[in-house]
């Protein structure tokens, strides 16, 4: 692995000074762009300029990774998030920047643009408890306009290269189906809880199908959709659930391992039906499964109780802001608040996404991917 990282980073600084040769335009084109699709685990400032209850803009989120001005950005974690870094490993030349931020125009959506928004779910009803949040569907709606921005700026054909063969198209969606919908305690607040988890499955693969095949239709090609973590045992279910430090709560579980092998069906069912196509699924649950049962020896010292957050035995209920209490060791929590890993967390499962093998992403792994 390390051996490997070393070689890399030559060919990388090979290939950079090579670069240093050509022009300006023909150095353009060399660049690697990422589409960011998903909920507040990769949200990078969308939900700033919304009127909702789901926002991360206040102290101490952030802390380790402020804006220029020290603001937090809007991350739903101390850090960086794992599409942040995952574009850094992937040698891509800056961050995606939130699709509703003003600064988001011209040439700033060369290097790709994040659509994310915290509360997000693949049902447009997913997440409504927090007022408002970009579903699946608006996100892929805005897509669209992008691309319109694209053809704009770079010419039809130029815009179709950097989209089908130089873009990286990741998909983080599916946790506040289950968490804020279908889990809900409050009927009201969820039009889906008479149903068997079987049919609510069912409407979230249906509804996902025809997301990612409009994202095709828009010339992604190279895609990466990440299955839903074991949301039992983030520090929120176990709080309110009242288990033991290694106990998870099994029903959340359950319908994530559930979902999750409809998943895997249904990027196989796409990989064999679009043309040129390549869905890469992004084993994210057993990823934090194994952080979760082997959290010392990856470095950690606390895998359930939030760094920041409030209430019950696990810091799990009172989301993280300025009046919570916060860890003194950041970078030794395997979660940063009732329900986001910290930034410690993102590097560890960013680099099996990059480079790990077919346990945590199949059928290649997103260095291979990118290669393609
Ligand atoms: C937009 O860019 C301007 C000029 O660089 C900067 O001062 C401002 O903070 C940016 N705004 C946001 C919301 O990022
Ligand atoms: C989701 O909401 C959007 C905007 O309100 C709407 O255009 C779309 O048709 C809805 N999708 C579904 C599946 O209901
Ligand atoms: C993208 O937008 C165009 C123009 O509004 C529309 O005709 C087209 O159907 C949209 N495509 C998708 C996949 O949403």
């Amino acid at each position: 692995m390390a051996m490997e990282k070393a070689a890399w980073a030559i060919m990388v600084v090979v290939v950079l000074c090579a670069m240093a040769h050509v022009g300006e335009a023909d150095e353009k084109e060399l660049e690697t762009a990422s589409f960011v699709f998903g909920d507040s685990l990769v949200d990078s400032g969308n939900n700033n300029y919304l009127p909702t209850l789901s926002k991360a803009d206040m102290r101490p989120n952030g802390i380790d990774f402020a804006a220029s001005d020290g603001d937090p950005t809007g991350r739903f974690t101390n850090g960086r998030t794992i599409a942040d870094i995952i574009g850094e490993l992937l040698g891509q030349p800056d961050y995606a920047p939130p699709f509703l931020s003003p600064n988001t125009t011209g040439s700033a959506i060369l290097n790709g643009v994040n659509y994310a928004s915290g509360g997000a779910g693949i049902l447009n009803g997913t997440g409504k408890i927090f007022v408002n949040r970009l579903g699946m569907d608006i996100q892929v709606d805005y897509f669209n306009i992008t691309r319109q921005q694209l053809d704009d700026l770079l010419g039809k054909a130029k815009a179709k290269e950097l989209l089908m063969k130089r873009s990286i198209f990741s998909i983080t969606i599916g946790s506040n189906d289950f968490l804020n919908n279908y889990l809900l305690p409050v009927i009201s607040a969820t039009e889906r809880a008479r149903e068997s988890p079987d049919a609510f499955i069912d409407s979230l693969i249906t509804n996902l199908r025809s997301q990612l095949i409009r994202l095709y239709s828009l010339d992604a090609r190279k895609v990466v959709v990440a299955n839903v973590g074991p949301i039992g045992c983030i520090p929120y279910q176990k709080t309110i659930n009242k288990v033991g430090e290694d106990e998870c709560v099994g029903l959340p579980n359950q319908l994530a391992l559930q979902y999750n092998a409809r998943l895997r069906d249904l990027l196989a069912e796409l990989n064999d039906n679009l043309p040129g196509a390549k869905f890469v699924l992004a084993n994210v649950y057993d990823l934090v499964m194994d952080l979760l049962t082997n959290y010392q020896s990856h470095g950690f010292k606390q895998a359930s109780h939030a760094c920041c957050g409030n209430g019950g035995q696990y810091q799990g209920i009172i989301p993280c802001g300025p009046s919570s209490s916060m860890c003194d060791d950041r970078a030794a929590y395997v979660f940063w608040d009732p329900y986001h890993p910290s930034e410690a967390s993102n590097v560890y499962l960013a680099k099996f996404i990059v480079d790990g093998d077919t346990n945590y992403v199949s059928p290649i792994n997103l260095r291979q991917l990118m290669k393609l």
